[in-house]
């Protein structure tokens, strides 16, 4: 077990599914075995997108500690809370503020490119054009709130705080945050340059998931706006249903059809859980494994691990009391770590003695 400090949160916009899974939780799993880690839900971070719509926004909160624990994100490994619960986060954010230059988080194209980004990824079942048009045009008017806000300007220094509060040494996060761990980087040395000091933050490193594809069964990417998904709380019947419609190469009509495994979402998904993976891509290409066989066998092997979710769910999806233990909990911890540095800010500001 390493003392070294591992921050990583997300932002509860919804049910995780598989791709969620494999490309961000199934590492953090890991990490809560090796690291200190915090883990938490970033419903501030929500808000400076979806600042109207904000009805959903605490069942999304509990939906995705559900989701969290279901996946095995255990709590007496690691510190699980969400970020609105910390106040020092909110403190910490205002005092970052005055020593982030604008230029940062104005600079061009990076911030015009994240709005994109963004509205991207929550209407990307509506985007226009096709994947040659450029993502300003893709986007436009699909807006249904105006996000060049104040808040989410400072979307990078509020995650620069979220880590740097905390003394990450590591930030899990994927490759398209690589931007706003920078940032956070840069915080630092201008932070240690400006009040003279050295001990303050640590400079945080990004950690780059191994990347795993997980196509959506349809073979566009796995999200949730292209209805595509298989979720981390999909019953067992659903979910086979789900896996025996994937979408498999067109060109294979009969099951003893020679095909292209590079264009089948089964075959995606065997390599992710079958240890046999080459030998199916071999078969299949020489016409000798039909599809409803390799999909029932794919089903077979993703059994165990949908029936483990769902046991994990059950314990706790029932358990309010369980679940609010587990949050104040994490809050504690967080908030002890994150007025410990919020402290020595405040003494290398001269905002306290
Ligand atoms: N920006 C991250 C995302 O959209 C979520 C996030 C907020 C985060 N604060 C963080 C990730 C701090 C890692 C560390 O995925």
């Amino acid at each position: 077990m390493s003392e070294e400090i591992i921050v990583s949160g997300m932002r509860p916009t919804g049910k995780l599914h598989l791709g969620n899974y494999h490309g961000a939780l199934k590492n953090w799993l890991s990490l809560q075995d090796k690291y200190k880690c915090f883990f938490f839900i970033a419903d501030l971070h929500a808000l400076t997108t979806s600042y109207k719509q904000t009805e959903d926004l605490a069942a999304n909160s509990e939906r995705m500690l559900i989701d969290w624990l279901s996946a095995g994100l255990d709590p007496k490994k690691c510190h699980i809370f969400v970020q609105s619960d910390v106040p020092e986060i909110s403190e910490l954010n205002t005092l970052l503020g005055m020593i982030t230059p604008l230029g940062w988080l104005l600079r061009n194209p990076t911030y015009k490119d994240q709005v994109n980004e963004l509205l991207a990824r929550k209407y990307a079942g509506q985007l226009k054009g096709d994947e040659n048009t450029p993502l300003a045009e893709r986007v436009k008017g699909l807006a249904d709130e105006d996000i060049s806000v104040y808040g989410f300007l400072g979307y990078p220094v509020l995650m620069a705080t979220d880590i740097l509060i905390h003394k990450a040494a590591y930030v899990p996060v994927g490759e398209d945050q690589t931007a706003h761990v920078e940032i956070a980087r840069d915080l630092v040395r201008r932070f240690n340059e400006i009040y003279g000091v050295e001990n303050v933050f640590v400079e945080p490193k990004p950690l780059f998931t191994k990347e795993t594809k997980v196509p959506g069964l349809d073979g566009h990417k796995m999200s949730k706006s292209y209805h595509n998904t298989l979720d981390l709380g999909e019953e067992l019947e659903p979910a086979r249903k789900k896996i025996m419609s994937m979408f498999t190469d067109p060109n294979k009509k009969k099951a003893n059809d020679p095909a292209d495994p590079q264009h089948c979402v089964v075959y995606a998904f065997h390599k992710i859980y079958n240890p046999n993976y080459a030998k199916r891509c071999e078969e299949c290409k020489a016409g000798a494994l039909g599809c409803v066989a390799c999909k029932k066998e794919l089903y077979a092997l993703m059994e165990p691990e949908l029936t483990a979710f769902l046991d994990r769910r059950k314990t706790f999806e029932n358990d309010k009391a369980q679940l609010q233990a587990i949050l104040k909990e994490g809050a504690a911890a967080a908030r002890e770590s994150a007025a410990k540095t919020l402290q020595e800010v405040k003494r290398a500001m001269k905002v306290i003695k």
